[in-house]
């Protein structure tokens, strides 16, 4: 077996000896993680298959499927085609085996290698993301009739923001363009004045050809005039940024191990600085202190942990650390807040809107995030700051966002782990923005709730009622306003204190500045959920009456509730019912184009999945409708002692 080989195949065939002696080397090296950016045409694929293939990291049997799968499929006639080695794999991913982005492992006697494969076409920036928060550097393959892409600049862009420090520029298919020198210096020079503003260390251009191997990992003697390593020889090589054991101590807690009523550690992996036992260590969000007792691991326990490595860490006495939070150093503590600047990379063909409220899940945390303002846009090309309303499928924004709990993170330059997030859309649960933390907002900090004597429960109290939302939803002119106003007569005739938004007349004020794009829909519904929640404390019976044509909203603010002070009700009457009735003539002009985003006509109606109450309007009185409203309060306990037969309205 070949001294390059993978760690698996060795293992397995090695006798006992050789194992540990082989582990033993192989812990020794240095690791460098790297990815690949570049769509499937410039020959990522058949790159990283190169790689495996000549430093003879493919199994047996798998060199045999793939000269047969080559002759089967492949398009480069009886050569093997690398492409199918790697792309392969993907039928495992779909089989949802991997998710997102596969790693491969691979050594030679001088490193050992993580390359983070990140597969797609559309959604490769999102891959790509995903496998660059922990990469020393990224391949930036480029084809060599070509040059430099929009996109060679929005990998490079991401990967910068992502805080990859090293960058290999290959210039990929050089036999296309027979082995031109010129054509490479061309590409070179452009890069590297685009690239010099990144930031990054190095950067590293080589010319190859993935497919017939020249310069992947040895020189070719078709580029004699090619004076540099070859890709192998520069990534056994180039320096790496070694872990720095004077950044703070960082250790986010996965999960709280407690086998026995003996045992009680935190677990997790180091993500900064070291640790001993003995050392005073504060708990980030409660600022409670303690000191390590012990560091333990499945080999026993350990005199110091640093960055990288996975530890159970023991305190000496009983401090409360659920997953989520950190242990940290006590002298140079992360901030803990619930509004911070960000740059954010979209990932979504749905725009990110603001105003929306995502799940932000940081490396130990999951709170609902909304972004308050999105400040401006980059563009990818000159850098220049561009105003947005909103981000569309691979733009990279500055923007503010607020988190309902605040969460202990670092600035992204200074703690990669600690300082990155992920948005995911909460009815999709798709992954759709990357994000780095720039700083704290200040205000966040500086501004404090208020605690107030007179508060919910007695407002309430003194109304003789439970404060609550009733939410009427539905298209226009399906009849909201008119069941939510007998309601509301019916109630005040019972004494209760009630109030009506509706939406027609937020509009004429307090959202006077919203028109109907989603952005402005979202922002419409966010505002009045805040009010009704306003209303709800001043102890009132809230009655809303708005289209609020999005689930993702309309969930927001049953979440800004509390539990049972939310009741949605779904005024379902057909589009078609509306267009008839059209008690404003919105739909005859809607039609005819003259009003745009129109609900039902060029804007979406998303129906809710499960309102509290489901109210067919087709064929019902308004007098009906607005029982089987009442009849809800009554059975949630919002009105009591309420008599249906003594109603004469
Ligand atoms: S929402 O979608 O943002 O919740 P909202 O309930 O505030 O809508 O306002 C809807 C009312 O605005 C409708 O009843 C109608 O009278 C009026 N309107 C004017 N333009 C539009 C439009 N493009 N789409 C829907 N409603 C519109």
């Amino acid at each position: 077996m070949s001294k390059l080989a993978h760690i698996e195949t060795s293992v397995a065939q090695s006798a006992a000896e050789e194992i540990s002696a082989y582990m033993a080397e192989q812990e020794k090296k240095s690791l460098l993680r790297f990815l690949t950016c570049g769509s499937v045409d410039d020959g990522k694929s058949t790159l990283i298959g190169r790689l495996l293939y000549d430093t003879k990291l493919i199994f047996e049997d798998q060199l045999a499927a793939l000269q047969n799968d080559s002759r089967k499929h492949g398009t480069n006639g009886e050569d093997i085609d690398f492409a199918l080695l790697v792309d392969g794999l993907e039928a495992e991913r779909e089989q949802g085996i991997t998710i997102d982005v596969a790693y491969r492992f691979f050594s030679t006697p001088k490193r050992k290698f993580i390359v983070a494969d990140t597969p797609g076409h559309e959604q490769y920036t999102r891959n790509m993301a995903t496998g660059a928060s922990t990469a020393d550097l990224a391949i930036v393959l480029v084809d060599a009739r070509q040059g430099i892409l929009r996109q060679t600049r929005r990998h490079s862009f991401i990967a910068s923001l992502l805080g990859i420090r090293n960058i290999v520029l290959a210039v990929n298919k050089i036999d296309l363009v027979d082995y031109s020198q010129d054509v490479f210096e061309t590409i070179v020079k452009q890069y590297q004045e685009f690239a010099s503003e990144l930031g990054f260390k190095t950067i590293q251009a080589i010319p190859l050809s993935a497919r017939f191997g020249d310069n992947v990992i040895g020189p070719s003697e078709n580029l004699g005039w090619y004076e540099g390593p070859s890709l192998l020889q520069h990534l056994e090589n180039v320096a790496l940024d070694d872990a720095d054991a004077t950044r703070p101590f960082r250790f986010p807690v996965q999960f709280v191990n407690r086998p026995n009523l003996d045992f009680r550690g935190f677990s997790g992996t180091i993500a900064s600085g070291t640790v001993s036992p003995g050392d005073e260590v504060v708990v980030a969000k409660s600022g409670k202190v303690s000191r390590v007792k012990r560091i333990a691991t499945w080999d026993g326990d350990l005199d110091q942990a640093g960055e990288g490595q996975a530890v159970t860490i023991v305190l000496e006495d009983e401090v409360e650390v659920s997953r989520g939070n950190m242990l940290v150093s006590p002298d140079n503590r992360p901030e803990v807040a619930d509004q911070f600047a960000a740059h954010l990379v979209w990932f979504s063909e749905a725009p990110l809107i603001p105003g929306r409220s995502y799940i932000l899940r940081t490396e130990t945390d999951q709170v609902t995030a909304t972004i308050t303002d999105l400040k401006y846009r980059v563009d990818i090309n000159s850098f220049a700051q561009e105003a947005a309303k909103s981000l569309d499928l691979n733009e990279v924004g500055v923007v503010n966002i607020s988190t309902q709990e605040a969460i202990a993170f670092d600035g992204y330059k200074s703690n990669r782990s600690t300082g990155s997030f992920i948005l995911i859309d909460r009815l999709t649960n798709a992954t759709v923005g990357a994000g780095m933390i720039d700083f704290a907002l200040r205000r966040a900090s500086n501004v404090h709730w208020q605690a107030l004597d007179v508060d919910k429960a007695s407002r309430a109290n003194q109304k003789d009622q439970k404060p609550a939302v009733v939410w009427f939803t539905g298209l226009s002119g399906s009849g909201k306003s008119t069941v939510a106003n007998l309601v509301e007569k019916r109630l005040a005739a019972l004494g209760k204190h009630t109030y009506i938004l509706d939406g027609d007349n937020v509009r004429h004020g307090l959202n006077r500045d919203l028109g109907f794009t989603e952005e402005d829909r979202v922002e419409n519904i966010r505002r009045v959920g805040e009010v009704a929640k306003l209303m709800v404390d001043a102890g009132l019976i809230v009655l809303v009456s708005f289209i609020s044509p999005f689930v993702a909203e309309r969930r927001m603010v049953r979440e800004l509730l509390g539990d049972g002070e939310f009741m949605e009700v779904y005024v379902d009457t057909p589009f078609e019912e509306c267009a008839r009735r059209d008690p404003k003539g919105l739909y005859a002009k809607a039609l005819r184009g003259e009003i745009k985003n129109f609900t039902g006509v060029d804007s979406p109606y998303e129906v809710p999945e499960n309102p509290e109450l489901h109210l067919k309007t087709v064929g019902r009185k308004t007098e009906e409708l607005a029982s089987e409203v009442e009849k809800l309060l009554t059975d949630r306990g919002i009105i009591f002692n309420f008599d249906h037969s003594s109603w004469s309205i």
